[in-house]
């Protein structure tokens, strides 16, 4: 087997590496020429998610930025040998947010949840292949595997175009898939084996949960920062509701057929407990339907709780800090529901700025719609800290910079504890200019004050 990496060949080195060595070459290195025109414009995007639900359809145009890598492979059920030019799929996965996190000790490994992933490869024709994810990471010992779309130096023949994943080292031909559509990371769940009374955390602890109705909070993003009395009631629950964004991220902890995505309808609760006649047009046909959602939400609880079963709602950061779900201790009374206090991204937020937030005496959390007031000599003290579920940044900074000096610091602090986590820091007067609205992602955080100077 013989790997080659374009960036060698584009220095002039022309050597053919005898070795399974995969190296990231990252944006160092240049296009190769043919990868440009590997595939024609119009040929279907590769669909690709990852391991928390995120999904990219990369266009033949985008799969020619990446890192490239030749490789030289037997070709399957024949005595002839191809060289394939591609890329390798881990550098697929690293563009949906997997990839090996540093130790203190500057060494490498997976985040737990990703050591019991798998990567499911899905042909045109339907076809499946599957790889663990550690196999696939070349820094932690994996090894070659490339989505290639050239062979011997020509576009795929059309039989096995667009892409074709080449299996250079490891297991059998079987999981060389031609025609290849989709890629998708799904993390391992919980043990399906129900806990023996012997282990420490298993249900003989959880006696005391057995049965009723918890409200959960998983915490920020990083599957490290869910609290052990979460991840045990999840791991006992018989059911687990959710919405639609948190079914991937419940994967590690809940037992496998447990988890079911509730109607949006019932999202922030805000029809609840009014009748949907005191409101007109589509809205009260989004009223009647969420009253409705309701109703059959509750009748299914009712007959759960009857069978002494654990219900469980999860909401992702803390339950209580603008849940969807928060509607849930008052219109689910009758149940008793529990609680189980999660780690806000507000938490993990703090431990990014690495402040300490209330030195000035007060945080306010604020949806957007309350900006605070500035003090005695026109400064914003304390601390605030804006969610971004219904405003974002280009609407908030006008407001934020008529009430406060240009000089007052901000930090945006953006998928906390998920391995993309960056904070931008600068003030009122020139965030803008170092952040648009386009580069920010779907989670962030708006810090502004004085404590974070
Ligand atoms: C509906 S609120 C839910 C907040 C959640 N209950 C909590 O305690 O973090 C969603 C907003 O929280 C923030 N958020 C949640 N998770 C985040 C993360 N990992 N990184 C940055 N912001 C996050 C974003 O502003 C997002 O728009």
């Amino acid at each position: 087997m013989t790997l080659v990496l374009s960036r060698f060949r584009l220095l002039g080195f022309g050597l053919w590496l005898a070795t399974v060595l995969c190296m990231s070459v990252g944006g160092a290195q240049e296009k190769p020429e043919a990868a440009a025109t590997a595939q024609p414009h119009h040929a279907p995007l590769l669909i690709v998610r990852g391991p928390s639900g995120t999904t990219k359809a990369l266009s033949p145009d985008r799969f020619a930025e990446l890192p490239r890598c030749t490789v030289e492979a037997a070709i399957p059920h024949t005595d002839r040998k191809a060289r394939y030019e591609g890329v390798l799929l881990e550098e697929i996965l690293r563009e949906v947010g997997v990839q090996a996190a540093a130790r203190s000790d500057g060494s490498l490994e997976l985040p737990r949840p990703l050591r019991s992933a798998y990567v499911l490869i899905e042909a045109a024709d339907g076809y499946q292949a599957v790889f663990s994810l550690p196999e696939l990471l070349s820094k932690l010992g994996g090894h070659t595997v490339v989505v290639a779309d050239r062979e011997d130096g020509k576009p795929l023949p059309a039989q096995a175009a667009p892409y074709r994943i080449v299996e250079v080292s490891g297991g059998g031909f079987e999981r060389w898939v031609r025609q290849v559509r989709r890629i998708l990371v799904q993390p391992g769940s919980a043990s399906p084996f129900p806990p023996t009374p012997s282990e420490p955390d298993g249900a003989s602890q959880s006696a005391a949960d057995e049965g009723g109705v918890y409200l959960i909070g998983t915490g920020p993003g990083d599957p490290d920062l869910i609290t052990m009395k979460a991840a045990r009631i999840l791991r006992t629950a018989d059911v687990v509701f959710c919405f639609s964004w948190m079914k991937d991220e419940l994967a590690p902890f809940v037992r496998s057929g447990t988890v079911e995505v509730v109607s949006p309808r019932l999202q922030g609760g805000r029809y609840f407990g009014a009748s949907p006649e005191q409101y007109s047009g589509e809205e009260r046909e989004r009223a009647t339907d969420a009253v409705a959602e309701l109703a059959k939400l509750k009748a299914r609880i009712a007959e759960l709780v009857a069978e002494r079963k654990t219900v469980a709602f999860a909401d992702n950061g803390d339950p209580m800090i603008f849940s969807p779900w928060a509607w849930i201790p008052e219109q689910l009374r009758e149940f008793h529901p529990v609680v189980i206090p999660g780690l806000s991204s507000f938490n993990a937020g703090n431990a990014a700025v690495q402040r300490s937030v209330a030195r000035a005496g007060f945080v306010t959390l604020s949806s957007g719609t309350e900006i605070g007031s500035p003090d005695e000599h026109g400064r914003l003290t304390g601390t605030m800290v804006f969610f971004t579920h219904t405003t974002k940044l280009k609407d908030l900074l006008p407001r934020l910079r008529q009430q406060y000096p240009d000089d007052t610091p901000v930090a945006i602090v953006c998928q906390v504890s998920y391995p993309g986590e960056k904070v931008i820091q600068g003030t009122l007067g020139n965030i803008h200019d170092m952040i648009s609205d386009a580069d920010l992602p779907h989670l962030y955080l708006v810090y502004v004050g004085d404590a974070l100077k």
